[in-house]
Parts: structure tokens; C-alpha cells; sequence
């Protein structure tokens, strides 16, 4: 397998809005993140990468560009933003940016000029269309609820946004987007950047002729069918690596709605002429309902083994996995597959960081931050909920009580709370009035606290990081081969590593109660040394009691 920094790193994402608020407008800024970069250092993470920090009237926080190559004023200033590139690198720590090309603000001035005129000559920069008998052209509906099709009165077309409709979806058929979208990059890369995480780019290549999709029984069309791994994708994403990314050292990762494991073996394939490696999202979508998020489903174990060992296994060799658990789009997985425990997020966190692949870890979550008791409907603040939330109870597909804990349960905004800092006032992540509410927690979840406790969450997590990154062991956790030990089992998430003779064996109780369990045959030792466990000491044998979220990280030795 080739080597590559990307391979040996781990990310820690960054959602600016929430991070650390440096001038008490209660919206954090560049300059916050570049107070914590010391902090960052510490928990021993070397890329950074950052939600969009571009100029953008803030529909979807940021993921609705109006210039890709300006600094959202609430966020700072292109000063601020090269100050915090070169102090990172100073730390040894790089840059990712989010690069969003699927669709630009409609604020964007290539959207007011294609908007102005049938005629005008960015008029095909986005994907226009006529109605078909007087209805939108297509049942596609919108990520955000409703159709995604908004009707321009000025030149009586719809126009095409999968996102809110403030986000127009490009129309990447057109070489001249795609030349803007290169040239884009090129400069952000000749600032030396480090890589993109790249927004949606499963769906930019929409499927010949915009056809009507499933509503798998909702009120739309799921649009993903309509534009995930559509015709073109690949060829445009060999043309971007061609032009841009072969050009320079950077690491990409693509965020890939729909990607199968036959898809992510294109998009990450070893060769590198598309990119590094894909976000997929079978694994946050086993707890699912049958229409839509909104449930409040359990993660049956054994289906969640069995889907990330496939990806395990057949991605070996021949393409690169990303490892995560949590993001800005997904509620904190302590609170949906753990108890909201210290214990049961360091359990979470061996099951992910012992893994092959490049594992992120989530602002907040190396403290073990939980989901937030949000309560009433007013208290949120991402499109996506307040939407769904209106959308479905009106159209009385679901009860407004019923629908609000699933939301409580499920919402983006619980990744969105701000960063638990310490115990002072809004948790020390600003002076002001902060966008968005403070997770009560706070006073006991905080980095403060768990800098001073060697057995904090935070501490565990430097030890993850560590053992992968600087131990004797980090080529067999970066490139050793994997596992899955008793698939079947309901409790114990198990699984062994191994590289050129060397082995390693993980054992977590992702369950709250005790837990028995069988080492299988196939894995022998003579000597064994503890590496990690989350309750300090544990005893190995080949039948085991574990503890009640007990996780334990072995070198076998025969
Ligand atoms: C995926 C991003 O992660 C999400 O936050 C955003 O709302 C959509 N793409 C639209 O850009």
C-alpha cells in the first residue's frame, strides 16, 4: 500500500460559527480559532479542516457562497484568514478548506447576472428550466423541504436548487463553470492551502434529463436520486485533479451522498486521479425511518459492524476510507449510540480510531459533548429542522410532539451548540449573546475541566491520536489490515489489526450492561500488552467479562 501524510493524519473539524468568538458578537471568528490553536496542538490533531468561512448572506451558515474568494465579515478579514494559515502551519497543523460547487448563493453575482436576462451570457451557469404543464418541471423536492424548483417571475423559468432556495444548484455541464470553479481553486491553493472537503460533489452531475425519482412515499422526489454519482461526475472530477489537485501536495475528501462502495472505489482510487477519499453515509444512516431522518430508531450493532468492516475490507488497497462519527450535519453519536458518558464516548472513539482510514473528529466531541435539550421548535436555528418541522406537521404527515423529539433527537443543531470552553458564562465561547443556545451542560463538559483530569475524554483522545500518529504501533494502525471478529454478537464491537507481524486487538462493549464474550480461534497470542483501555486496567483471556462500555486496546504478541 503506498504511504501518504494524509493516510497517517488525523483531522479535527472545525464549524467556525461555534468554535470561539473572539470579539463578543456571540459568532465565532478566525481569530478565535487561531487562539486555540495551541489547544488544537494538544490534543495532538494535524489537519484542520474548516467549514466555509467564505462572504455569504448565511441561509445555510456559510454553505451558501457569494464569494468564493472573500472572508464572511462576521468571521473576519483575507488578513485574518492568511495570519491563521501561517500560524497553523507554524503549529505543524494544515488547512483544509470546504469547498461548496455544487451551488453558490443566489446572492453570488454569476446568479444575479443569469437571473437578469434569458439572454445574459452566466444564463447557463445554473440549470434553467421551463414549466411543464404550468408545474415545475420535475418532482424533485429540496434537502431542506419543498420542491427544488423556484419559480423566477422575472424571466418565467424555474430554476434548480437541491438545497434551500438560496442555494441555485451550477450547472457543471458547462465548461465555463467548470473553468471559474478551477481557476477558484488554483488560487486557494497558490495561498497554500491544504486540501478541500468537498461539498456534496457527489451531486453535481444531474442525471440526463432531470427524470421524475422516487418519493419513497413523502411528498417529493428525493433529488439525491436524481444527482448522486450522476453521468458525468467522474469525468469532471479527472478534469479538476488534472487542471488543479495533481498540481499540488493537498489532501481532498469528498463528501459523497449516495456513494456505494462500487462508486467510492472511483471517486478514492488508489491511483489518485479523482480524489483521496469519500465521506460516506451508510453507516450515519442505519437509524433512519423509512420516509426521512426524522426517527428516533436505535442502531442495532451488529448492522453497524457489518456495514463499516465492509467498507474495511473493500476498500483495501484499492481506495482510502475516511473515518467519522460525527460532523456538523449529524447529532453527537454519544447521545445516539452511547449513554452521553465519558465512558461510553471513549468507547465510541477506540471503535473508530483503531480503524484503517483517515479518522476527523468533531469539534466538541473529543470532550464528549452531547446532544442539547433544545425544547421548543423556537430554539432552533438550521433550516433543515425548522423546515421539516413546519413542512410535515402542516401537510399532517406527522404530530407536532412526536416529530419535535425526533428532531431533538436528530438535528443538526446539536453538533451546532457552541464549544464548551470552560465554566464561565456561555461556556467561554463568547462575551456576548451567542447565535445559538449553550448546551446547560457546560459547567460539566468543558475543556477547562477535562485539560486538568488525566482521565478526561480529551486525554483519551490524545492517547487515540498518539498511539496512531507517534507510538511504535502507528503502521499497523494506519496500514494494518482488519478484521471483524464474531459479526453476530449484539454487544462487542471486536476486531484485530495486522502488519507485517505485527497485531493488534480491539475490543469495545458498546452497551451499558456487562458483556461475555469469546475471543474466536482464529486469533492466537502468547503475550499480550494493554495499550489503551477506558478503565485503566483490564485483564485479557479468551473468555471475557467486559464492563459496561468497557473498551481495551491489545498488542498480541506470539
Ligand atoms: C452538506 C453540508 O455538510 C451541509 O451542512 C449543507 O447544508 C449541504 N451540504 C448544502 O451545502
Amino acid at each position: 500500500m503506498k504511504k501518504a501524510w494524509w493516510k497517517e493524519s488525523v483531522v479535527y473539524q472545525i464549524y467556525p460559527r461555534s468554535f470561539c468568538d473572539s470579539n463578543g458578537d456571540g459568532i465565532g471568528d478566525l481569530k478565535g480559532i487561531r487562539s486555540k490553536l495551541g489547544y488544537l496542538k494538544e490534543l495532538g490533531i494535524n489537519v484542520i479542516w474548516m467549514s466555509p468561512v467564505y462572504k455569504s448572506p448565511n441561509d445555510d451558515n456559510g454553505y451558501d457562497i457569494s464569494d468564493y474568494q472573500d472572508i464572511m465579515p462576521e468571521f473576519g478579514t483575507m488578513e485574518d484568514f492568511d495570519q491563521l494559515l501561517q500560524e497553523a502551519h507554524e503549529h505543524g497543523i494544515r488547512i483544509v478548506m470546504d469547498l461548496v460547487v455544487n451551488h453558490t448563493s443566489d446572492e453570488h453575482p454569476w446568479f444575479i447576472e443569469s437571473r437578469s436576462s434569458r439572454e445574459n451570457e452566466k444564463r447557463d451557469y445554473y440549470i434553467w428550466r421551463e414549466p411543464v404543464d404550468g408545474h415545475e418541471p420535475n418532482n424533485w423536492g429540496s434537502a431542506f423541504s419543498g420542491s427544488a424548483w423556484e419559480w423566477d417571475e422575472k424571466t418565467q423559468m424555474y430554476y434548480l436548487h437541491c438545497f434551500s432556495k438560496k442555494q441555485p444548484d451550477l450547472n457543471w455541464e458547462n465548461p465555463k463553470v467548470r473553468d471559474a470553479v478551477f481557476e477558484m481553486m488554483d488560487w486557494w491553493c497558490q495561498k497554500g492551502i491544504d486540501g478541500f472537503r468537498m461539498d456534496v460533489i457527489s451531486m453535481i452531475s444531474k442525471k440526463e434529463g432531470l427524470p421524475d425519482v422516487s418519493t419513497d412515499g413523502g411528498l417529493y422526489g428525493n433529488c439525491m436520486y436524481g444527482t448522486c454519482n450522476g453521468p458525468h461526475v467522474h469525468e469532471y472530477l479527472q478534469e479538476m485533479n488534472r487542471r488543479v489537485l495533481s498540481k499540488y501536495d493537498v489532501m481532498t475528501v469528498g463528501e459523497c451522498a449516495g456513494v456505494t462502495i462500487e462508486e467510492a472505489k472511483k471517486y478514492a482510487n488508489s491511483e489518485n486521479t479523482e480524489l483521496n477519499m469519500v465521506f460516506q453515509f451508510e453507516h450515519t444512516s442505519l437509524d433512519a425511518g423509512p420516509m426521512d431522518k426524522w426517527c428516533k430508531k436505535p442502531i442495532f450493532l451488529p448492522d453497524l459492524k457489518e456495514n463499516l468492516s465492509k467498507w474495511e475490507n473493500e476498500l483495501e488497497d484499492v481506495a482510502w476510507n475516511s473515518l467519522y462519527f460525527n460532523n456538523h450535519d449529524q447529532p453527537r453519536m454519544v447521545s445516539r449510540l452511547g449513554d452521553n458518558s465519558p465512558l461510553s464516548a471513549k468507547c465510541i472513539a477506540t471503535v473508530l480510531h483503531m480503524m484503517q482510514g483517515t479518522p476527523y473528529v468533531y469539534q466538541g466531541e473529543e470532550l464528549g459533548m452531547t446532544n442539547c435539550p433544545f425544547g421548543s421548535i423556537e430554539n432552533y436555528r438550521d433550516l433543515e429542522s425548522i423546515n421539516a418541522y413546519h413542512e410535515l406537521t402542516e401537510a399532517g404527515l406527522r404530530q407536532p410532539e412526536e416529530l419535535l423529539e425526533c428532531i431533538a433527537y436528530k438535528s443538526r443543531d446539536n453538533a451546532r451548540t457552541p464549544m464548551q470552553w470552560s465554566e464561565e458564562k456561555n461556556a467561554g465561547f463568547t462575551e456576548g449573546t451567542p447565535w445559538i443556545m449553550v448546551n446547560p451542560n457546560y459547567t460539566e463538559i468543558n475543556a477547562q475541566k477535562e485539560l486538568a483530569d488525566p482521565d478526561s475524554v480529551f486525554h483519551y483522545y490524545q492517547k487515540l491520536i498518539w498511539l496512531r500518529r507517534f507510538s511504535q504501533w502507528s503502521d499497523l494502525i494506519v496500514y494494518g489490515q482488519y478484521q471483524l471478529l464474531a459479526p453476530e454478537h449484539t454487544q462487542v464491537f471486536a476486531y484485530t489489526r495486522e502488519y507485517e507481524g505485527q497485531k493488534l486487538l480491539v475490543l469495545c462493549n458498546l452497551s451499558g450492561q456487562e458483556a461475555d464474550f469469546e475471543i474466536p480461534d482464529s486469533v492466537t497470542w502468547e503475550k499480550e500488552e494493554l495499550l489503551l483501555g477506558n478503565y485503566g486496567e483490564a485483564k485479557l483471556s479468551k473468555k471475557i467479562k467486559m464492563k459496561p462500555w468497557e473498551a481495551s486496546i491489545w498488542s498480541l504478541l506470539s
